[in-house]
């Protein structure tokens, strides 16, 4: 059944009034958020280049991905429908989850802050790592420990997205002001020197009306490889089509 589409009434009113309204459950709010994050914030189309870019670098299906601040799972989802099913994916929100696992019912899933470090998970466990739309959330303290958890769990030549969302700039300013994470990509990348994480391939780009959505979709490399892309000093631009 086609999902009713949000009007940009509801979407005003959502942001400044249901969301911080106590008279919505928690789980209401998420179920709202999963449409509003297809239908304005184009989360699929985000969900498809991660998906397609993913097919590209790595040779089979069976890789073990981590996914953190998963929210509803929209982006769990178009990656689980393209065969890949070793996907461990948390969130701090259990209502997230909750619309998460209607979708996805036998992949691991873990409520767990992303500021804080994987205490069960192994060294060396994942060939990907990624979280989306989730950078503010971070403190600065934690952005650190995501990073270093990064290296510490991903394999040796193992792969970190981090989609630099630009809108996240203000956000994080009006949310944390000078207790901010990083929010720039170039910021980012000198954190991730620091633990010998490389950007090797960057794309900007993007999936919304007016360029409104534009996304510096950074990839990162743990260990000293050469064999995925060659790094190029100027980033490719993308329009991110709509998904049929
Ligand atoms: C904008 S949503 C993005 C969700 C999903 N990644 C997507 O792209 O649709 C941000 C997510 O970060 C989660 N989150 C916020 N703070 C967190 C934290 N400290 N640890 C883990 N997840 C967190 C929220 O619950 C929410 O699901």
């Amino acid at each position: 059944m086609k999902e009713k589409k949000i009007s940009w009434w509801a979407l005003f009113k959502w942001a400044f009034v249901d969301n911080n309204d106590n008279s919505y459950t928690s789980e209401e709010k998420s179920r709202f958020y999963d449409r509003l994050a297809k239908q304005y914030f184009h989360r699929d189309r985000l969900a498809k280049f991660i998906s397609d870019y993913t097919d590209n670098i790595f040779s089979n299906k069976d890789i073990k991905i981590c996914e953190r601040a998963g929210g509803s799972g929209i982006i769990t989802k178009i990656l689980y429908n393209n065969g890949y099913k070793n996907i461990r994916v948390s969130d701090l929100s259990e209502s997230q989850l909750i619309v998460l696992k209607e979708k996805l019912t036998d992949i691991e899933i873990v409520v767990e802050d992303f500021n804080q470090i994987m205490s069960e998970v192994k060294d060396n466990s994942f060939d990907l790592i990624f979280q989306t739309g989730a950078t503010r959330f971070m403190t600065k303290e934690g952005q650190i420990t995501y990073i270093k958890e990064a290296a510490r769990t991903l394999k040796d030549g193992g792969l970190l997205y981090w989609p630099v969302m630009w809108v996240e700039v203000p956000l994080a300013l009006l949310k944390k002001g000078f207790k901010s994470p990083k929010t720039l990509s170039i910021s980012i990348r000198k954190l991730l020197k620091k633990e010998n994480l490389k950007v090797i391939d960057k794309s900007i780009l993007i999936h919304g009306k007016l360029g409104l959505l534009t996304t510096t979709f950074l990839i990162i490399q743990k260990g000293n490889h050469q064999n995925i892309k060659p790094s190029s000093p100027l980033p490719s631009f993308q329009f991110l089509k709509a998904i049929q």
